[in-house]
C-alpha cells in the first residue's frame, strides 16, 4: 500500500494573462499535514480549487491515493472535503440544517446525517448552537461549522483555505486544536495559510510558495535549523537586523557587542525567519 494520500504533478493554471501557478509538484502522505505557506496572490486557493475540482488546470496531473483524479471524478468528490476561505454557509438557516443539506448533497442517508451531526457537533463543541441560526454566530464559530460541514461525508483528505483568517489569537489557537484532533482522527490535510507560526505549530511539513511557484518544502523544524537555533535582533536606527547563531553562547557574544548602543533582544529561531530569507531570496 502506498503511503502517500496525494501528488501533484507540474501544475500549471493560466488565468487569461496571469500565470497563477507556474508548474507546481508535491506529495501528501497519509496522515500528514502538509501546508502551503505564501504571501497573497501566491496561487494557494487556486491549487485547492484545482484539487477539489472546481476548476480545471491548464495542466498538469493530479493523483489521489493512487488514482487520476481526473478520470474519478465522483469518487475523488467523495474522498474530498473541502473548507474555503470565504465563509459560504446559509446565513438564514441554523448549524443543524446546513449541515443536513450538505448531507443531502453528498446523498447521505438521513439516518446517516443525524449521526454525523451529532458526531460533529460534539467534536466542534457546538451542542449547544445546534438550532442557531449561522448569522447569529461568532466568526470563530463560523469557522467551526464551515469545518464540520466539510466533515459530513468523512473526507479522507481535508481541504483547509485559510483556516483560521480574521480570528483573535485565541480562537485561532482554539481551532488550531480542533485541526489537530481531526489529523489525530486519520484524516490527512492540506491547509493553507499565510500566518507562520500557524504553519510552523500544525504542518508536518510546509511548502513555501511565491507567484505560482513552490520554492522549498522542508519541516518546520528542518527549515529553523538551517538558520541556527538562536536569532539576535538589533533594532538599528532605520531597520531590523537579524543574526543567526547555533550555539547560545555565540548570540550572547553579539548580543552584548550592539547592546551599548542598540536596542536587542534575544530569542528561539522560528519558521518567520525561514520564511523571510526566501522572500529575500526571491525579491
Ligand atoms: N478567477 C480568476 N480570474 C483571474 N485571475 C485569478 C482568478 N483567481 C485567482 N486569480 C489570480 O491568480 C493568482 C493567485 O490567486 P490565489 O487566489 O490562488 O492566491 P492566494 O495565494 O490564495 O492569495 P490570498 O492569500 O490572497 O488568498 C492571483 O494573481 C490572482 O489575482
Ligand atoms: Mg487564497
Amino acid at each position: 500500500m502506498s503511503k502517500i494520500a496525494l501528488k501533484v504533478e507540474n501544475l500549471v493554471k493560466k488565468y487569461s494573462s496571469v500565470v497563477a501557478l507556474k508548474g507546481i509538484s508535491f506529495e501528501i502522505k497519509k496522515k500528514e499535514l502538509f501546508a502551503l505557506l505564501g504571501p497573497n496572490g501566491a496561487g494557494k486557493t487556486t491549487t485547492i480549487r484545482i484539487i477539489a475540482g472546481l476548476t480545471n488546470p491548464t495542466s498538469g496531473k493530479i493523483y489521489l491515493f493512487g488514482k487520476s483524479l481526473y478520470d474519478n471524478p465522483i469518487w475523488s468528490k467523495s474522498q474530498i472535503g473541502i473548507v474555503p476561505q470565504h465563509i459560504n454557509l446559509d446565513m438564514e438557516l441554523t448549524v443543524e440544517e446546513n449541515l443536513l443539506i450538505h448531507g443531502l448533497l453528498y446523498k447521505l442517508s438521513l439516518s446517516l446525517i443525524k449521526k454525523r451531526i451529532s458526531e460533529l457537533l460534539e467534536l466542534a463543541d457546538l451542542k449547544e448552537r445546534k438550532n442557531s441560526k449561522i448569522k447569529e454566530l461568532s466568526g470563530g464559530l463560523k469557522r467551526r461549522v464551515l469545518i464540520i460541514r466539510a466533515l459530513m461525508h468523512k473526507p479522507k483528505l481535508l481541504l483547509l483555505d485559510e483556516p483560521t483568517v480574521g480570528l483573535d489569537p485565541h480562537i485561532r489557537r482554539k481551532i488550531w486544536s480542533f485541526i489537530k484532533n481531526i489529523q489525530a482522527n486519520g484524516t490527512t490535510i492540506l491547509l493553507t495559510t499565510h500566518y507562520m507560526e500557524e504553519a510552523e505549530y500544525l504542518a508536518d511539513r510546509v511548502a513555501f510558495i511565491f507567484s505560482g511557484e513552490i520554492k522549498a518544502i522542508n519541516t518546520p523544524k528542518d527549515f529553523i535549523k538551517q538558520l541556527g537555533n538562536y536569532a539576535v535582533d538589533v533594532y538599528l536606527s532605520d531597520k531590523l537586523k537579524t543574526f543567526y547563531f547555533k550555539e547560545k553562547k555565540e548570540a550572547e557574544k553579539e548580543l552584548l557587542k550592539y547592546s551599548k548602543n542598540h536596542f536587542v533582544s534575544l530569542r528561539r529561531v522560528t519558521l518567520e525567519d525561514a520564511f523571510l530569507k526566501y522572500v529575500e531570496k526571491n525579491l
